[in-house]
């Protein structure tokens, strides 16, 4: 069984100074846990900071943008390119729901930025979720919500040549499921099951058995060190993305070692 991922998405939490404290720590700290493939989103700003404190990194540890945008140079305020962070990031969270909701991102410009990422080296990890439930307690599935994340998935990986798969990593995450401070809010591993494998089934119709299990799918919402275990058992769960949990170093930390055992 090939490693799990485990991604940690800083958002817009930590300042500079908390930022080079955390990479210093999970730099050290990640040396002596082998067996999970770590990857680490801070802001933008901080990623150069880090690179330099950091000189030398531990092989199973990369760094993330948490955003890219598509064209290589321009007019485009405000915006830094896959191009420009080619070197610096191996890997870019592309069409998070935040920025599906906050920055008005839409299918078509994540499709973009897959391919931007995907031209410069940058492994994209495709976000996709819905905003309410979509299996009710019988069981049965919402048509209109999994049709929305069907599109999400689907068009943003068509931006990709299907023997470039391998490079692409869907991260499912409900909408309803991030940042919840309930547990009744977050989703549990066998729901996630049942939407990865309608998700799966979709990629099949469409690009074929062959590729389509060259892509990597793993969850996110919520993940904590107290949750990542039942998550992290099914093989079907390749990782996680995490959020807030990323920031708390001895949090994060365990989610990893959770994630090795259970490689
Ligand atoms: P959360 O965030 O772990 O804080 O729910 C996950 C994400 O938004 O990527």
């Amino acid at each position: 069984m090939s490693s799990k991922l485990v991604v940690g998405n800083w958002k817009m939490y930590p300042t500079l100074s908390d930022s080079l404290i955390l990479a210093s720590t999970f730099k050290r700290s990640l040396e002596d846990i082998q067996g999970v493939e770590v990857v680490l989103a801070p802001p933008t700003a901080w990623l150069v900071p880090i690179v330099e404190s950091w000189r030398h990194k531990p092989q199973h540890v990369s760094l993330a943008a948490q955003n890219v945008w598509p064209n290589d140079q321009g007019a485009y305020t405000g915006e830094v390119s896959a191009y420009m962070l080619k070197n610096i990031v191996q890997y870019a969270i592309v069409g998070h729901s935040e920025r599906r909701a906050y920055a008005g991102e839409d299918n078509d410009l994540v499709h973009q930025k897959m391919q931007a990422c995907l031209q410069w080296g940058i492994k994209p990890i495709l976000c996709v979720g819905e905003n309410k439930k979509m299996i009710d307690a019988q069981g049965n599935f919402d048509d209109y919500q999994l049709s929305k994340v069907t599109e999400q998935l689907l068009e943003g990986i068509a931006a990709a040549k299907q023997d470039n798969f391998d490079k692409v990593t869907v991260a499912y995450e409900p909408v309803w499921a991030i940042s919840a401070n309930q547990s009744a809010t977050v989703a549990t591993p066998e729901y996630t099951l049942q939407v990865i494998s309608k998700l799966k089934e979709r990629l099949i119709e469409k690009f074929g058995a062959g590729p389509s299990q060259l892509v990597r799918f793993i969850y996110g919402g919520s993940i904590t060190s107290s949750t990542a275990t039942d998550f992290f058992r099914h093989p079907e769960i390749e990782g996680a993305l995490v959020g807030g949990a990323s920031v708390k170093a001895q949090d994060f930390l365990k989610v990893c070692q959770i994630a090795a055992k259970t490689s």
